[in-house]
C-alpha cells in the first residue's frame, strides 16, 4: 500500500476527541477507501496535562506548538477543530499556503474571513473542506457546492441551531418560559456554560453566511446577516403560534430577490419565525437541525439530521479527510471557491416579510379603524384581525381587548415602522407580540 497520509489534528475537545476514536475504530476501511492509512503526525491542544480518558492514541503526539506542527515536512492535511477567530486564522492560511489541505469545522472563522482562506488555499494550490461547520453531520455542503452546481438555488431556509430548536421545541412542547426551557437545555449538556452565541443567534448567523455564500455564489460574511436571537420569545408568543397552527423556531433564510431597480440581490436573515404546523420544517425537533433548499430545476430538497455532537460533527470532518487525502493520493484538487456572481447584500429594510402582533387595545368604536389606519399609512396590507378579551381571559371582563393581526408580506422597514406607531397611539395599551411568519401561514 502507499505510504501513509499524515494529519496534523489542532484541537481535542469535544470533536477532536471523537475524530481521534473514528480514525482509530476505523483505520482499515478508511485506508482501504483513500488507497492509503491515515496516520496522526501531532495533535496540538491547549493543556497538556488535561485528562483525555481513554483516548486511543499515544500520548507523546501532544504538543501546544499548533504552528509547529504545521510547519512539519511530514503533516500532509490539517483538520482544525479548535474553534475561534485568532489564532485559528494565522495556522489555517500557513497551511494552506504552503499547499497543505485542511479540513475545518470553524464556522466562526469562515463567516468572518472566509475569503483569506479561499485565496489562501488557492495560493497554496491546497483544498479547503468544511462541511461540519454547518449542520453537523448533515452532508450539506458538498450538495451545495457540489450536486446542485448545474442548478439555481432560489432560497435556502433552515434550523441550523441545535441548542435553541431545543429551547423552542420544550418552550412549545410544555408551555415553559425561555429562562426555564434554557435551564433544561443546560443541564441535558446542550447548551454551553456561555449560551450567548447560541441564544443570540450569531451560531446561526455564521451558518447563515456560509450557506449563503455557497447557494448563491456570492461572498457573504457574518456581517451582512440581519441577526435576531431567541431571548425575547415569551412563552406566550408559543401559545399564540399554537393558536394559529403554527410553531415559532428559529430560522436562517437566505433568498434571492432583486432591488428597485431590477438588479438581482441576496438577503439572509436569521430571527424566530411562526411557521404553519404543514411545513417540513415545523416537525423538527429536539436538537436537530434541518434545512430545506428550493432550487430552479431540482425543486424543494430537504436535508435533516444531528447538527452538533462530537460523533456527529466528527463523522462530517472524516468525510472531508477522506476527500482531500483521495485528492492528494490522485494529484488533484476540489473546485476552488466559486464566488462570480458577486450579487449586493439587501440590507433587512428591504427584505419581505410578514408580520403577526398581537395588541391590547381598548375596547370601544373606532379602534379598528384608528389601528388599521396606521397598517394603511405604512402601505401594509392585512391580511387577517382577530378580536377577543384581553390577556385571553374571558369575554366580556373589563375593557380592554386583544387584535391578533396578520399581515401580508411588506418590506421589513415598512413593518416595524407600524409596529413603532402602534405603540405610540393612545388607544393601544401594549404591543404584547410581534413576530415575523413564514412558510404560508
Ligand atoms: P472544544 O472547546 O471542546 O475543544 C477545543 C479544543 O481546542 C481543545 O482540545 C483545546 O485544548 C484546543 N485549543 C483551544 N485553544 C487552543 C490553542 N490556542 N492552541 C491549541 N489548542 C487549543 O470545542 P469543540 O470540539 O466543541 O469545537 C471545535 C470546533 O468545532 C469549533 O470551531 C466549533 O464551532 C466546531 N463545531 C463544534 C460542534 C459541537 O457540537 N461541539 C458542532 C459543529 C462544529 P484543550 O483540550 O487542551 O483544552
Ligand atoms: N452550538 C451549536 C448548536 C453547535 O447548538 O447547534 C453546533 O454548531
Amino acid at each position: 500500500m502507499t505510504s501513509p497520509v499524515r494529519l496534523a489534528l489542532l484541537g481535542c475537545g469535544t470533536v477532536g476527541s471523537d475524530v481521534v476514536r473514528l480514525l482509530h475504530e476505523q483505520s482499515a476501511d478508511l485506508a482501504a477507501r483513500i488507497g492509503a492509512p491515515l496516520e496522526i503526525a501531532g495533535i496540538a491542544v491547549r493543556r497538556l496535562g488535561r485528562d483525555r480518558g481513554d483516548l486511543p492514541v499515544d500520548p507523546a503526539l501532544f504538543t501546544t506548538d499548533p504552528l509547529g506542527l504545521i510547519k512539519r515536512d511530514d503533516v500532509d492535511i490539517v483538520v482544525e477543530v479548535v474553534g475561534g477567530i485568532e489564532p485559528a486564522r494565522g495556522w489555517l492560511v500557513e497551511a494552506l499556503r504552503a499547499g497543505k489541505s485542511v479540513v475545518t469545522a470553524n464556522k466562526a472563522l469562515l463567516a468572518e474571513d472566509g475569503a483569506t482562506l479561499h485565496d489562501a488555499a488557492a495560493e497554496g494550490g491546497a483544498d479547503l473542506y468544511y462541511e461540519a461547520s454547518v449542520a453537523g453531520a448533515i452532508p450539506l455542503l458538498r450538495p451545495l457546492r457540489e450536486s446542485l452546481h448545474g442548478d439555481r438555488i432560489n432560497r435556502v431556509t433552515g434550523i441550523v441551531n441545535g441548542t435553541t430548536n431545543f429551547i423552542l421545541s420544550a418552550m412549545d412542547a410544555t408551555g415553559a418560559g425561555f429562562a426555564e426551557a434554557l435551564e433544561e437545555a443546560t443541564e441535558l449538556g446542550y447548551a454551553e456554560a456561555d449560551p450567548t452565541a447560541d441564544v443570540e443567534g450569531f451560531d446561526a448567523a455564521a451558518k447563515a453566511a456560509i450557506l449563503a455564500s455557497l447557494a448563491f455564489h456570492t461572498r457573504v460574511t457574518a456581517a451582512d446577516v440581519y441577526r435576531e436571537g431567541i431571548t425575547e420569545v415569551t412563552a406566550a408568543d408559543v401559545a399564540s403560534a399554537k393558536a394559529m397552527g403554527c410553531t415559532i423556531k428559529l430560522l436562517c433564510i437566505a433568498a434571492r430577490g432583486a432591488d428597485a431597480a431590477g438588479r438581482e440581490t441576496v438577503s439572509v436573515r436569521v430571527h424566530p419565525a411562526m411557521i404553519p404546523l404543514t411545513h417540513p420544517l415545523a416537525s423538527v425537533g429536539d436538537a436537530f437541525n434541518a434545512v430545506f433548499v428550493e432550487a430552479e430545476a431540482a425543486g424543494q430538497l430537504m436535508f435533516y439530521g444531528r447538527g452538533a455532537g462530537g460523533a456527529p460533527t466528527a463523522s462530517a470532518v472524516l468525510g472531508d479527510v477522506v476527500a482531500v487525502a483521495r485528492n492528494r493520493l490522485a494529484g488533484v484538487h476540489a473546485a476552488s471557491e466559486s464566488a462570480y456572481a458577486d450579487l449586493p447584500v439587501r440590507p433587512m429594510g428591504e427584505a419581505l416579510t410578514r408580520y403577526h402582533i398581537s395588541l391590547d387595545v381598548t375596547d370601544r368604536p373606532g379602534v379598528l379603524e384608528a389601528v388599521a389606519g396606521v397598517f394603511a399609512r405604512h402601505e401594509v396590507s392585512i391580511a387577517t384581525v382577530r378580536q377577543g378579551p384581553a390577556g385571553g381571559g374571558p369575554a366580556g371582563r373589563g375593557e380592554d381587548a386583544e387584535l391578533v393581526i396578520v399581515t401580508h408580506v411588506a418590506p421589513d422597514a415598512a413593518l416595524a415602522a407600524t409596529v413603532q406607531e402602534l405603540r405610540g397611539l393612545p388607544i393601544v395599551r401594549s404591543v404584547t407580540s410581534v413576530l415575523r411568519v413564514e412558510g404560508g401561514a
